[in-house]
């Protein structure tokens, strides 16, 4: 394991020894890392992610680091709400509780695309699948004590809108505007849930973070020439805001982030939420859609 990763795991992590853990997409970048370092401290972690031979490639590799707690597959396409259906029921069968969801997965700026279910696939796999995952695993956070919902969002939540109207590419596709989107709704999604949560006494925290400028396959879209203009943190250093999130003294709301100038780099300190994610009529529409679409009412 990287020593610095090594360094701050001692320094800021207590054990988390008898918590079940699940990170979707933590086969690779900052939930990799994540999930490493959790289950270092004694977590029981699950990494969900879609492609079997890279999440049994990461669960591999992250026993050889010679961990405390355990680390275990699972398989789902959030692109897809039938696989997100069938592994919220397999995930049900086979653990007891569920301590901390977090909400990892994502891509960004892909080649024009849509989910099974139509929508466009950044907004369908970072909110939609994610919508549903949480939803259709609430009643076993609910019944844990002390749970929690992390959910990744982004820097690139600011400026952008819900468009209500371009959710299944009904507008000529703009990739870089659809991811803002979808970061969007990470956030507002992780706000409301946390009121939805308080509002009625389901004792389930709901935080957001995001990782600034994070070198990941997350990139693998961009053009290599801009890339090599950016400057960017390596993924350990990225995971960190998720590790405070996950296991730091948090409310409901709470959005962890790099700490240096624009929040791109550094350590991890609360972050700046932009003011469209506090526009409650568009969480209320967007919780509308998602119940909706996914056919998943929170219970
Ligand atoms: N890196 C950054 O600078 C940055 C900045 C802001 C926010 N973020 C957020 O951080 C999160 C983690 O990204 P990362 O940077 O670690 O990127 P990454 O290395 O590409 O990891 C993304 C993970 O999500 C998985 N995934 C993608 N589509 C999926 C699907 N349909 N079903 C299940 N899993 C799926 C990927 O699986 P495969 O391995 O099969 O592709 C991969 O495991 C994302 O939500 C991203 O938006 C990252």
């Amino acid at each position: 394991m990287n020593s610095d990763l090594k360094h701050w795991i001692n320094a800021n992590l207590q054990s988390q020894k008898g918590k079940t853990i699940l990170v979707t997409g933590g086969n690779s970048g900052i939930g990799y890392y994540a999930a490493l370092a959790l289950a270092k401290v004694g977590a029981d972690v699950i990494i969900a992610g879609r492609n079997a031979k890279r999440v049994d490639q990461a669960v591999r590799d992250i026993k050889a680091e010679g961990i405390e707690g355990s680390i275990n597959a699972g398989i789902v396409d959030l692109a897809s709400l039938k696989s997100v259906q069938e592994y919220a029921e397999q995930f049900r069968t086979k653990y007891s509780r569920l301590d901390v969801l977090i909400n990892n997965a994502g891509v960004m700026m892909p080649p024009e695309g849509a989910t099974e279910d139509g929508f466009e696939s950044q907004f369908g796999i970072n909110f939609i699948g994610h919508f549903a995952l949480t939803g259709r695993l609430y009643d076993m956070l609910k019944s844990t004590p002390g749970s929690r919902v992390v959910t990744l969002s982004s820097i690139a939540h600011r400026g952008a809108q819900i468009d209500f109207d371009n959710l299944r590419l009904e507008k000529p596709y703009d990739t870089r505007r659809e991811y803002y989107q979808s970061k969007l709704a990470d956030i507002i999604f992780t706000l409301e849930l946390g009121r939805r949560s308080d509002a009625k006494g389901d004792g389930v925290l709901s935080v957001a973070c995001h990782p600034g400028f994070t070198k990941t396959e997350l990139q693998r879209h961009l053009d290599p020439e801009i890339l090599g203009k950016m400057t960017f943190m390596e993924a350990w250093q990225g995971a960190l805001p998720t590790l405070v999130a996950v296991t730091g003294h948090v409310k409901s709301g709470d959005y962890f982030g790099p700490d240096g100038p624009g929040e791109m780099g550094g350590f991890p300190a609360l972050g700046v939420i932009d003011g469209a994610a506090l526009d409650a009529a568009v969480a209320d529409r967007l919780w509308a859609v998602g119940e909706d679409v996914t056919g998943v009412v929170f219970p």
